[in-house]
């Protein structure tokens, strides 16, 4: 499902300064947020920021089309607690607080099917140890994913980090208390493939 370029999206994500935001308007941020990574076109943004206006909901994406379409959506919706970084996650990871998101969550990410591409998965331990550090106490990583291998990865990693796996399940119906639907996982599930999805946990 390759996103096809579209030119206004550059543009628009210069002229919104309102949605798109820079790690310094994090750094600012009072209270603890929520962290999507790798919002696409930015359907799960959207409705949880909808359906929980007393929350405040952080993406990044760096895809431009992607972040462009994301955008707009915000923007049209009059969403106004939610906010998107234009940017790599590996970018931005580094300069977010200490102990400042209540959950983190990794929808469809990118699988890196090949052996020398897997320290790019967003479940890589690397990756996994900065989770630790930027969540609260009690705060949860959140994995759906449609790809066996990356699935079975994650729950190996995350074993070998300071997070604990607190569910795991093979073939998620969707119907979690807190979440959405994602682009990418309404088209999974049209196809009939099962979904995956790990909650893991900052216990200490
Ligand atoms: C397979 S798509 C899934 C999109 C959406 N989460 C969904 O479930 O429909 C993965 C998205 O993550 C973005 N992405 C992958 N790695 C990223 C990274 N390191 N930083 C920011 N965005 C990333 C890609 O550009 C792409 O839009």
């Amino acid at each position: 499902m390759r996103t096809k370029f579209k030119a206004w999206t550059k543009p628009y994500i210069d002229e919104h300064p309102e949605v798109m935001i820079s790690d310094d308007f994090l750094q600012a941020h009072p209270s603890p947020y929520f962290l999507e990574i790798g919002s696409g076109k930015g359907k799960f943004l959207y409705d949880m920021a909808f359906a929980h206006p007393d929350q405040f909901f952080v993406g990044v994406e760096r895809n431009v089309t992607c972040a462009g379409i994301a955008a707009k959506k915000i923007v049209e919706g009059e969403i106004t607690n939610a906010k998107l970084l234009f940017t790599n996650a590996d970018e931005v990871l580094d300069k977010i607080n200490d102990q400042s998101i209540k959950a983190i969550f990794l929808n469809f990410s990118d699988p890196w099917p090949k052996k020398r591409h897997h320290k790019r998965r967003l479940t890589a331990i690397s990756y996994l140890r900065q989770y630790d550090r930027i969540l609260i106490r009690g705060g949860q990583l959140f994995v759906k994913t449609d790809n066996d291998d990356l699935y079975a990865y994650s729950l190996e990693t995350l074993a070998q980090s300071p997070l604990q796996i607190i569910e795991k399940l093979d073939d998620y119906d969707g119907r979690a208390d807190f979440d959405m639907t994602t682009e990418y996982e309404l088209a999974f599930r049209e196809k009939g493939q099962k979904i995956h999805r790990i909650v893991a946990q900052k216990n200490d």
